[in-house]
């Protein structure tokens, strides 16, 4: 995670295997099809839905394991809809002897972390006299136990909070970034779980960046690390991700990576609200949101298309989940959209409310956190509303059935349901498929002839049988491809709306901002979000 404050001021402070083979759902290992994560058994497609977890920090211990049991932890990642965890460590707690051989009591000691202790103590007593190495096996297998794959990213080599360009642990060369060394710690951990299958991937290093950052040394890097994990676990996704803070891949398009590593190649990228930096996410929602989402599709969505496409992971997206950083909430809402139509492989950035010590803060809370403070509750429900339908896989490689579409409303979470009349929002789980066939056509709801059209401006729309007229020709409208409108018998187009006082009811309206692109700039006091709905595609029965 790099962190925003660092960004926006210069200031620097910034166990067993076979128990559990039974278990898993899908059957391991993974491989990967075209720009897909498949069961390398069935060919059949496996998302991976991850939550981030770290454990990279100054003990090394990943936190939350004096707040609740692990079997706890680990059922509640399942409960909150996720199947994966992207669980971060340090390379120096495998290659440094006295990292590798401290216990998990003793790393607390070091940092004087008495509360930590005496929480693990309460909580995960069984872990407190095991090595660092061991103690993350057991978090390893007790994620398994309940059907939860893991990603094991490389976070940082000396443990501390990640990630600033002047940190020592940015590239290949930096203060703790020994390449040999991280080699080393690549081996010695894909050995260690090359028998795991729990573990599907690994992550080589997240966040590449400061002022030795070059495409040569990428370039020799990435190959010798790929080539030293794929060595030691050939079964193993091996995850490549690039410059300045996992945001640029672009430079592949000129020079593709050339990698010995058939089926398991898959790249991961980053994507906040603060990763573009320039910053337009108030007032010009509609046009910076597409110009942020072709700024990521030049840097690194690309990959998922063109003629050699290749998974892309985004493996760290995140908000304050209070939702008091208005431009967090706004880029969320775009970002969701996009990660919905592409129907990407994600992680969340994150699953802790707090950590045992970061940045010298003992028991510092995590507002990007899924948990609170206590690891007791969820934050903000309405977060895991957001994430239902991203959780779904929507498009099936292998799927015979024709394509069709979720009405997806990203601010509420929801979907457009049709009903008998008129539709309305709910749970994308359980959501209409509608067809459509181009911009400017009807909006037809699956197995009926009825179709989506304008009653009136401010007026709740509705389902009628006549698909020929304007008020059921649909398209969208803004730079941001994210309002549908249509005609109303005046010829004015209204747009979508979320009602603000019956949540479930879809209003068509005087569409909002649709100004407010980049070249005229002019800007727009209120949030389009309210009627920002997108057709996502899916074959899925
Ligand atoms: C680590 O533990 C091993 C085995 O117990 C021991 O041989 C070795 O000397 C220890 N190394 C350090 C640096 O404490
Ligand atoms: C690629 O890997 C295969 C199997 O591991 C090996 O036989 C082959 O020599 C490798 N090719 C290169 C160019 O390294
Ligand atoms: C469909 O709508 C158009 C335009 O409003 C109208 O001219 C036409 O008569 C309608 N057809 C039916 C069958 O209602
Ligand atoms: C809210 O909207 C839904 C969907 O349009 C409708 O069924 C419901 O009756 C409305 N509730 C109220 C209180 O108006």
């Amino acid at each position: 995670m790099k962190s925003a404050v660092k960004i926006m001021s210069t200031t620097s402070s910034t166990l067993s295997l076979l128990l559990f083979l039974g278990t898993l759902s899908h059957s391991l290992p993974l491989s990967t099809n075209s720009r897909w994560i498949v069961d390398a058994a069935s060919g059949r497609r496996v998302k991976l839905t991850c939550v981030n977890w770290p454990g990279h920090l100054h003990a090394m211990v990943p936190e939350g394991l004096h707040k609740k049991p692990l079997s706890h932890i680990a059922a509640s990642v399942s409960s909150m809809g996720f199947n994966c965890v992207r669980l971060t460590w340090a390379t120096y707690m495998f290659t440094r002897p006295y990292f590798t051989n401290l216990t998990v009591a003793q790393s607390l000691d070091r940092w004087g972390l008495e509360e930590a202790r005496a929480g693990l103590t309460r909580n995960n007593p069984g872990l407190l006299g095991l090595t660092l190495v061991e103690a993350q096996k057991a978090v390893v297998s007790g994620l398994g136990a309940q059907k939860i794959m893991v990603v094991l990213d490389n976070h940082v080599s000396y443990p501390k909070w990640c990630c600033h360009g002047s940190d020592g642990n940015g590239f290949f060369g930096d203060e703790y970034f020994d390449p040999g060394e991280w080699l080393m710690g690549l081996t010695t951990v894909a050995k260690l779980y090359k028998d795991e299958p729990t573990v599907v991937a690994m992550s080589m290093r997240n966040e590449f960046r400061g002022p030795r950052q070059n495409e040569n040394d990428w370039y020799q890097y990435i190959e010798m690390g790929s080539t030293a994990i794929h060595k030691e676990s050939p079964n193993v996704l091996v995850i490549v991700s690039g410059l300045s803070f996992a945001t640029n891949l672009g430079f592949l398009k000129k020079k593709p990576l050339a990698l010995n590593l058939t089926s398991k190649l898959v790249y991961e990228a980053h994507w906040y609200s603060f990763s573009n930096p320039t910053h337009k996410w108030l007032f010009q929602t509609n046009g910076f949101c597409a110009t942020a989402t072709q700024w990521f599709t030049d840097q690194s969505g690309f990959l998922i298309s063109g003629p050699n496409p290749v998974p892309l992971f985004v493996s760290e997206f995140g908000v304050d989940q209070r939702g008091v950083n208005e431009r967090d909430n706004r880029y969320l809402g775009c970002l969701l959209a996009h990660l919905a139509e592409s129907d990407m492989d994600w992680a969340l950035w994150t699953l802790q409310g707090s950590y045992m010590l970061r940045e010298g803060r003992v028991g510092m809370e995590e507002m990007y956190g899924l948990l609170d403070a206590e690891w007791a509750h969820v934050r903000d429900p309405k977060m895991l509303d957001k994430l239902q339908l991203v959780q779904q896989m929507t498009q099936d490689p292998n799927s015979k059935h024709p394509t069709l579409y979720i009405m997806y409303h990203p601010q509420s979470g929801q979907c457009a349901r049709g009903g008998k009349n008129g539709i309305y929002l709910s749970d994308c789980r359980r959501t209409s498929k509608w067809s459509h066939d181009r911009d400017g056509s009807p909006i037809r709801l699956k197995g009926t002839s009825r179709c989506l059209t304008i009653a009136g401006d401010g007026l709740p729309a509705i389902l009628s049988g006549n698909c020929s007229s304007d008020r059921s020709t649909w398209g969208s409208v803004s730079d941001s491809k994210l309002h549908m409108a249509a005609k109303d018998d005046q010829g004015r187009y209204l747009c979508l709306e979320w009602s603000s006082l019956n949540f479930s009811a879809i209003l068509t309206k005087k569409c909002l901002c649709l100004g407010d692109d980049l070249k005229d700039a002019p800007k727009c006091v209120e949030n389009p979000q309210v009627q920002w709905f997108k057709l996502i595609p899916t074959n899925e029965k």
